[in-house]
């Protein structure tokens, strides 16, 4: 069948199309430890579920305004002002159907042909694609592991044409938990107000940080809250993944362009999510701090484990819920003939072999690293960090 060129230039998202087979293995009755969820695993909080539940069952069932409910707005207007000290007028914010959903909007709204779109590598894997199907052109900058993967200021500068037209940064980071330090948030907004660029400032893990790092939106830097749009959403901070809520806040004009987009596409979010908006962002926030403290005694441990595997380094996320080892060092070795020269024969090797899912770095745009999610509970941490231990000895030397 003939179908749009547009989509013959994207390809599935491999992160869920990995836990997809891990999970299908599992129910095929295989032992897999998966690694390759973005997702916590904790269950969302019982006051947030209780006002959804609440508003569905007091009629709440019928369209909303296209971006969300007044009092959603009002409470993402609340949140940003109180985590931020940022203050947004409502037709400054949109709802949409999850993060994901916000910036494919921004993109159809903001670029066309013709336009470049910079992406730090490692990236999420999403947008690269996002870009393309809006029209423009992804143009990659790469991060180093020894520089924390915190992009150098003159490689941004060296990427930037007369062409650029936005550049996406994502603090902390899927896949490799890089915090960027408030100086280098700083220095990147005086470089993209200098040449014209807008920022799309992608803050999902916004709450999830560790080890003292403190979170800075590089709305807050001066000057920039016109020159950025923040995408935030309750998916990860809220273990709500499957809500599917996410929401920009930014300019009046891009907010406008983006509910027309949305109002033409899939009109308002689920109606009766809006006040677990409400509860999420207002309620209290025990949760996320109890969530917070689980993660990190994973994250500390799958480190430890990780470092001391031969031939394998791993950089200390700062936030998020994956660690990004650098796997190069077994690559040219084998197991039964079979070579791993790559992130993707690694990512088969594990799961083939070992029983352990996780995703190829290729996916991020980083050939020689592999994600593992710690959004997992601790014995499946250790039950895969010891199948892993076991999959590397049997590697021939
Ligand atoms: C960096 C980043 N941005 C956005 C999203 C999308 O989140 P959601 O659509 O679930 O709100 C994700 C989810 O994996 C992510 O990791």
């Amino acid at each position: 069948m003939d179908l749009a060129k547009r989509v013959s230039k994207i390809k599935p998202s491999p992160t869920l199309a990995i836990d997809a087979k891990a999970k299908q293995m599992k129910a095929d009755g295989i032992d897999v430890v998966g690694f390759g969820a973005g997702e916590p695993d904790f269950d969302t909080p019982e006051h947030i579920k209780q006002a959804a539940i609440d508003a569905l069952l007091g009629g709440m069932t019928k369209y909303t305004p296209v971006p969300g409910t007044l009092a959603a707005k009002d409470a993402i207007r609340a949140k940003l002002k109180r985590d931020q000290g940022l203050e947004y007028a409502r037709d400054q914010i949109i709802v949409s159907c999850g993060a994901k959903h916000t910036l494919y909007n921004i993109f159809q709204v903001l670029v066309q042909e013709g336009d470049e779109v910079i992406i730090i590598a490692p990236y999420w894997v999403s947008y690269p694609p996002q870009v393309v199907l809006a029209g423009a052109t992804p143009v990659i900058v790469e991060t180093t592991e020894e520089n924390d993967f915190v992009p150098v200021l003159e490689d941004l500068e060296r990427a930037m044409t007369g062409r650029t037209r936005a550049i996406v940064i994502n603090s902390p980071c899927n896949p490799t938990g890089a915090g960027y330090p408030r100086e280098c948030l700083e220095e990147i907004a005086a470089l993209a107000m200098d040449r014209g660029v807008f920022v799309i400032s992608d803050e999902i893990y916004e709450k999830t940080i560790y080890g003292g790092f403190e979170f800075f939106s590089i709305a807050q830097a001066p000057g920039m809250q016109d020159h950025t749009v923040i995408v935030n959403g309750l998916s990860k901070s809220y273990s709500m993944t499957g809500w599917r809520i996410g929401y920009a806040a930014g300019p009046a004009p891009l907010i406008g362009a983006m509910t027309k987009v949305q109002s033409q596409s899939t009109s308002n979010p689920v109606s009766f999510c809006m006040p677990a908006v409400e509860a999420a962002l207002n309620g209290p926030q025990d949760f996320v701090s109890e969530m917070v403290a689980r993660f990190d005694e994973r994250r500390r441990y799958i480190l430890d484990r990780l470092c001391a595997l031969e031939g394998v380094s791993c950089f200390t996320p700062k936030g998020a819920f994956y660690a990004f080892p650098n796997f190069s060092g077994l690559y040219g070795h084998s197991c039964r003939g079979k070579a791993i020269e790559n992130s993707t024969d690694l990512a088969d090797y594990f799961l083939e072999e070992a029983r352990v899912a996780l995703v190829p770095g290729v996916a991020f745009g980083a050939d020689r690293f592999a994600r593992l999610s710690y959004a997992t509970g601790m014995e499946n941490i250790e039950k895969g960090m010891d199948r892993i231990e076991k999959g590397i000895l049997a590697l021939d030397r």
